[in-house]
């Protein structure tokens, strides 16, 4: 009952023309895909880019990031308002990435989440723990403090609006994958916090997606673990053969 979602996370690659190239190829790879929701993020500079090239498909747009404020001066930034006019469904919110090297925090996963659900926008939040926190055994502590400061302050009725991502920070960009088995663990966990802070009903609705080196030749043991609602790809999202393969597990 819950849909699988696919996601391509871009990063910073691809330009506009490069976006409308992708597509061109990648849509007719996943045009009887009715399993699962695709969506690309690209950069924003490619969003209207792949806004149009996407329109009359099922393939949805996301951006990766997006302030909180609607609007104001603050250089550089793009609000939920404005993500949602370019023709966006939906938006990362808090990926490692931004954690590590922009000073993201639970603090603002919560406003940035709470700004995308009132914009009408589809937050998929990332979690996930580094490397020595996994091998201290702190995983556990860190999914719940990210799940607990990052979410539960939002209302039932916004968390239903909320995709989660478990992405291990060991496992992105780096060819290293949790286990099926790892990932189910911490999905388990995860769901377990939600059912801690909205109830039986929100945890057996809340997509989590796996993410971390997702590539063709993995994607279908871990789609095979019930507990995996989709995936959250980075490079592999870039080839349109390689993301329509993990598109159609
Ligand atoms: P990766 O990235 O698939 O390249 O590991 C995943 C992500 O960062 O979302």
């Amino acid at each position: 009952m819950r849909v699988p979602l696919m996601a391509g996370n871009w990063k910073m690659f691809k330009t506009p023309a490069e976006t409308t190239v992708f597509c061109e190829r990648f849509l007719p790879l996943v045009a009887s895909a009715n399993h699962c929701e695709i969506l690309l993020c690209p950069p924003f500079v490619s969003i209207a880019a792949a806004v149009a090239a996407t329109q009359g498909s099922t393939v949805g747009v996301g951006a990766q990031n997006l302030h909180w404020q609607k609007e104001g001066a603050f250089t550089g930034e793009v609000s939920a308002p404005m993500i949602k006019a370019a023709g966006c469904r939906s938006v990362i919110i808090g990926h490692s990435e931004r954690r590590q090297y922009f000073g993201e925090t639970d603090t603002t996963v919560f406003k940035k989440t709470t700004a995308a659900i009132e914009a009408g926008l589809q937050p998929i939040v990332c979690v996930g723990e580094l490397l020595e926190e996994r091998e201290s055994n702190r995983t556990n502590d860190v999914l719940a403090r990210q799940v607990k400061d990052g979410l539960s302050g939002l209302r039932p009725d916004e968390f239903a609006k909320v995709v989660i991502a478990y992405e291990p920070v060991w496992a992105i960009g780096t060819g290293k994958t949790a286990t099926p088995d790892m990932a189910a663990d911490a999905h388990r966990f995860i769901r377990e916090q939600v059912r801690l802070a909205f109830g039986e009903d929100a945890a057996a609705a809340v997509r989590i997606l796996y993410g971390g080196s997702v590539k063709p030749d993995n994607v279908k043991g871990l789609m095979a673990q019930p507990e995996i609602d989709g995936a959250l790809v980075g490079g592999a999202s870039l080839k349109p053969e390689d993301f329509s393969l993990i598109v159609n597990f």
